[in-house]
């Protein structure tokens, strides 16, 4: 009946039959001997050729995935004097000698450092110290204030020994469990810190490959210490307050450089980046998805318009909320072909029960491989007393069987025998659901952290395997002030130690598959989890490693988000259920990991499976104030800037103004974006005049309640001035709101939308921008269409390339720089015709966001509202940014453009240059300011 329950494609079995399955063998022989097309049969129920309904009728729905990868990050916006006068740092390693230069660096720079090798901390001698003598040496360094704790973690120093080095695995598992006892013993002291209100800093340091230990060239054992970003981010989770950053150096360089650029690090004012990678070349990157993700919003495609040019009856078209698939989280869906087959023999880790058994169950079933299941239960035939009594029996069952022999059932060991027999029906239940589904299963009741006991379990199949498995995993919960030693290396064993095990059991064996299953706790850091999120992280470094070193293997991490399942208890069900995690239906995970044998997923070394989003709450509170620093002369020759001339230089975009604000605000509050903009002022353009442009800083006030759980900041862009003044350029209030779980919603359909025809007709809005009233150079012409005007209203079709890099920068998860200019581009056309001049815009009233705009696609653009302000100099248009369909995507209202004279003639000379028509006089009014 179980049987039945559980996996409904089973052979059908007769009451008779059943009393006589005991045994996991007669199951399973029962199960494999039922003749093809009967009604036992394993293929009677599926199949077209079977007479049976087809397979993709009724499938589940796919799971979301996105491939983790490396993004390269903006520069460091640094913050002014963040840390408290007179700051110390507690830096802490183990016995490295290239710590010198960071010392160094920091006593260099003001701080007072003290250091603890915790390889000198056996008191009077070299030996390897204790785990008491680390936590004794830890206690001593971080007794006391401390403002920045400093951990570096450094591999074997044989690093050019193989990977496949015992000794220098089990350092790296070491180095990294020590480090949750460091984030423990800095918690207290750094938050007592951040209490106080300055910056309180916890950053660890790594050597691996400038990649975080993506790019895998440091090798597997080394790699292992790229886990410790799930410290970091489970730190930064569990005390927000806290500054929290993995940073991860190319090894060639120097040590003044790496001091210099640890320095950056330390303050930088984006509190969303858990991890940095350097490269040799001082590119920074980072780890996405995660919660710096400019991708995420970026890559969300516009729904395509329902049909092209079909009118929408006025009044009925309300789409307020319409969800829109994550363009980049491509969904699995069917059943191809996978790169195992009956040849195949696969070890699988934790493979007999939890989320690893459903999903070698959706492998066999596209391929008829063996699968060895490894997991500690012992399973023996089921007692009589026991046999049929169904699940929620059992445990009466337990009971009634311990009374019969005489002893008193304490809950303890009536829950233990129950749960017991449970795993032992579970076991039974997967290796007959993969003999039912084709394959062939063994269940071996070994402990994977045992590497003699495993080396001797697959001692006769090591010749055959050709796949691991790793699933086996458990969790120890506690947050970082109650974690133990005990519970971090709990975590671990299964997790690390076990695939050393693994990998060592089976060295010979014709290896070429390896899956490992990491988790979304580690992709983002999860409270309670320190442990566990590093030994997953640890696992996908390991992935790269053994990818670059095995460029024939299939490799994959699969970083599942949760499942509705396995570890997933009912109680934690509905803890990720209140905080409104969507988790992941088993039958789309389970077909997700079959699918990640397919040919074509063969080169994915680490992909997020299921709902990408932190399993934490976002948090309530608001940053504090930040004053932080950006230059702008790496921007000043990007071709988007170079088509922003006016006059004879070149000017900072308005919306760039904007997006640097909105940069800051959403990176210094993790986990919202800005969906609205009140009272945006362009105070004085910047303007690229060839004095220095990097002078400008960002000032935020500190978060304010709003309504609805929203945080409201007050933000200004401003320079020091040749007066005691600062100069100010741009200021405005955001409106943050916590990032939605699910793609980004539309907003409500404009009303009267009578539809429009898109991509027909010449391109006739160009003129805009060679008959004076716009100045625009080709790059940045996103006005293409006339589609309707009369009244005060204008309709233009609209279209532009975006920039990630621009964007990554200077944009925020639904403010694009680039594709925003073009909403700043109409108005002064509205302007233009009220006010009988060329006009720039001066300010927007209220700017809210519901959707990115579209990268190279088309979008419609409504320009009406228009009217000239009291005094005759200014006019207000407003500007909505809609679907072809008409649901908003962006809207400025009140745009604010003036009139101001001599701008005619400045357009024209822009737009002579970008047309390359020599022009005999420059404008002599270089140095005039511009609003924008
Ligand atoms: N469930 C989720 O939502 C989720 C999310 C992200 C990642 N994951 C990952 O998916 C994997 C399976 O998770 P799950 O939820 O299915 O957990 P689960 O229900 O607790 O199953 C864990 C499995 O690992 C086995 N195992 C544990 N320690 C072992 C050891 N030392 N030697 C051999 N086998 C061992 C267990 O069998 P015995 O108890 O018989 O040893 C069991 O089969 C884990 O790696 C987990 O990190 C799960």
């Amino acid at each position: 009946g179980a049987l039945r329950e559980r996996f409904p494609q089973s052979p059908t079995v007769g009451p008779e039959q059943l009393a006589e399955l005991r045994t996991l063998d007669q199951i399973a022989d029962f199960v494999a001997a039922a003749p093809p097309g009967s009604p036992g049969s394993p293929a009677a129920s599926v199949g077209p050729e079977a007479g049976g309904v087809d397979p993709k009728a009724g499938e589940p729905a796919g799971a979301p995935r996105r491939p983790v990868r490396l993004v390269t990050l903006p520069g460091v916006d640094r913050l002014d004097r963040p840390y408290a006068e007179s700051p110390v740092a507690v830096v802490v390693h183990r016995g490295d000698p290239g710590v010198g230069p960071i010392l160094d660096g920091l006593r260099t720079r003001g701080w007072t450092v003290r250091e603890a090798d915790l390889d000198a901390a056996t008191p009077g001698g070299p030996a390897v110290p204790t785990p008491d003598d680390v936590e004794r040496a830890l206690a001593a360094a971080f007794e006391g204030r401390v403002d920045l704790a400093l951990t570096v973690l450094t591999p074997s120093a044989d690093r050019d020994r193989a990977d496949r080095d015992r000794a220098d695995w089990d350092r790296s598992v070491a180095v990294l469990a020590e480090n949750v006892l460091v984030a423990r013993h800095a918690h207290l002291s750094l938050s007592a810190t951040a209490a106080a209100g300055s910056r309180a800093a916890f950053v660890t340091l790594t050597r691996l490959d400038g990649g975080l230990g993506h790019h895998g060239t440091a090798g597997a054992a080394a790699s292992l210490l790229g886990g410790v970003g799930g410290i970091v981010k489970t730190l930064a989770a569990e005390t927000p307050e806290l500054f929290c950053r993995a940073v991860d150096v190319a090894p060639g360089l120097a040590g003044d450089t790496v001091a210099e650029l640890l320095d950056a690090e330390l303050h930088d004012a984006a509190r969303d980046t858990g991890e940095v990678g350097i490269d040799a070349g001082s590119v920074r990157w980072t780890v996405v998805p995660g919660l710096f993700d400019p991708l995420a919003a970026a890559d969300q495609a516009v729904p395509a318009p329902v049909t092209l040019g079909d009118a929408v009856t006025p009044g009925d078209a309300v789409t307020d909320g319409d969800a829109v698939t994550d363009g980049d989280a491509v969904t699995d869906g069917g059943a191809e072909a996978v790169t195992v087959g009956a040849d195949d023999v696969l070890v699988v880790s934790g493979g007999a029960r939890g989320v690893t058994a459903l999903c070698v169950r959706a492998l066999a079933e596209r391929a008829g491989a063996r699968f060895v299941l490894l997991g500690r239960s012992a399973l023996a035939d089921e007692p009589d007393w026991a046999a049929g009594v169904p699940d929620d029996g059992l445990k009466a069952a337990v009971i009634a069987r311990l009374r019969a022999e005489g002893t008193r059932p304490t809950p303890r060991e009536v829950e233990r025998i129950y749960q017991g027999l449970l795993a032992q029906r579970e076991i039974r239940a997967t290796v007959a659901a993969i003999a039912a589904a084709g394959g062939r299963a063994q269940y071996v009741a070994v402990d994977v952290t045992d590497a003699d006991a495993l080396g001797a379990a697959l001692g006769e199949v090591r010749g055959q395997v050709t796949g691991v498995v790793h699933g086996a995993g458990v969790l120890a919960d506690a947050l970082l002030p109650a974690k133990t030693a005990a519970d971090v290396a709990r975590v671990f064993a299964p997790k690390l130690t076990g695939l050393r095990a693994l990998l060592d059991a089976l060295d010979g064996a014709p290896l070429r598959h390896l899956v490992l299953f990491t988790s979304v706790a580690g992709l983002y850091g999860n409270p309670g989890q320190a442990d566990y999120a590093a030994a997953n992280e640890a696992l996908c470094r390991v992935a790269a490693a053994m990818r670059h070193d095995r460029p024939d293997w299939h490799v994959t991490a699969i970083d599942w988000g949760a499942w509705d399942g396995g570890m997933v208890t009912p109680a934690l069900r509905e803890l990720f259920q209140a905080r409104g995690v969507e988790l992941l239906a088993p039958d789309a995970g389970a077909r997700a990991f079959a699918d990640a044998f397919r040919p074509d997923r063969a080169g994915e070394v680490c992909v997020l499976v299921g709902p990408g989003r932190s399993l934490a709450e976002p948090t309530a509170a608001g940053g504090p104030a930040v004053r932080a620093r950006r230059p702008l002369t790496p921007i000043v020759d990007h071709p988007v800037i170079a088509a922003h001339r006016i006059g004879a230089h070149r000017v900072l975009p308005a919306t760039f103004g904007l997006g640097w604000m909105i940069n800051v605000v959403e990176r210094s509050h993790p986990g919202r974006r800005v969906v609205e903009v009140r009272d945006f002022a362009v105070h004085k353009g910047i303007v690229f005049d060839g004095a220095s442009p990097d002078g400008a800083r960002v000032e935020a006030e500190p978060a304010v309640p709003g309504e609805a759980g929203r945080l409201l900041v007050r933000v200004a862009v401003r320079a020091d001035g040749s007066g005691r003044l600062p100069v100010s350029h741009y200021a405005a209030t955001f409106v943050l709101a916590a990032a939605e779980a699910g793609p980004a919603r539309l907003g409500p359909a404009v009303a009267g939308w009578p539809g429009y025809r898109l991509g027909e007709g010449p391109p006739d809005a160009l003129a805009i921008y060679t008959e004076g009233t716009q100045f625009h150079a080709p790059r940045l012409q996103g006005m293409r269409r006339v589609l309707a005007r009369g009244g005060d209203r204008l309709v233009l079709e609209c279209q532009l390339d975006d920039d990630q890099e621009l964007r990554a920068a200077f944009g925020g998860a639904l403010h694009s720089p680039v594709l925003a200019d073009v909403l700043l581009q109409g108005p002064p056309v509205l302007g233009k015709a009220l006010l009988g001049q060329a006009c720039l815009p001066l300010g927007i009233g209220r700017a809210e966001y519901f959707h990115p705009l579209p990268d190279a696609a088309p979008f419609v653009l409504v320009l009406d509202g228009a009217r000239v302000d009291a005094g005759g100099g200014t006019a207000t248009v407003t500007a909505t940014a809609c679907t072809p369909d008409g649901a908003v995507l962006v809207r400025f209202t009140d745009v604010t453009v003036a009139a101001t004279p001599g701008m005619a003639a400045k357009f024209a000379e822009a737009v002579q240059a970008w047309r390359q028509i020599p022009t005999a006089d420059p404008t002599p009014t270089d140095n005039e300011e511009l609003p924008s």
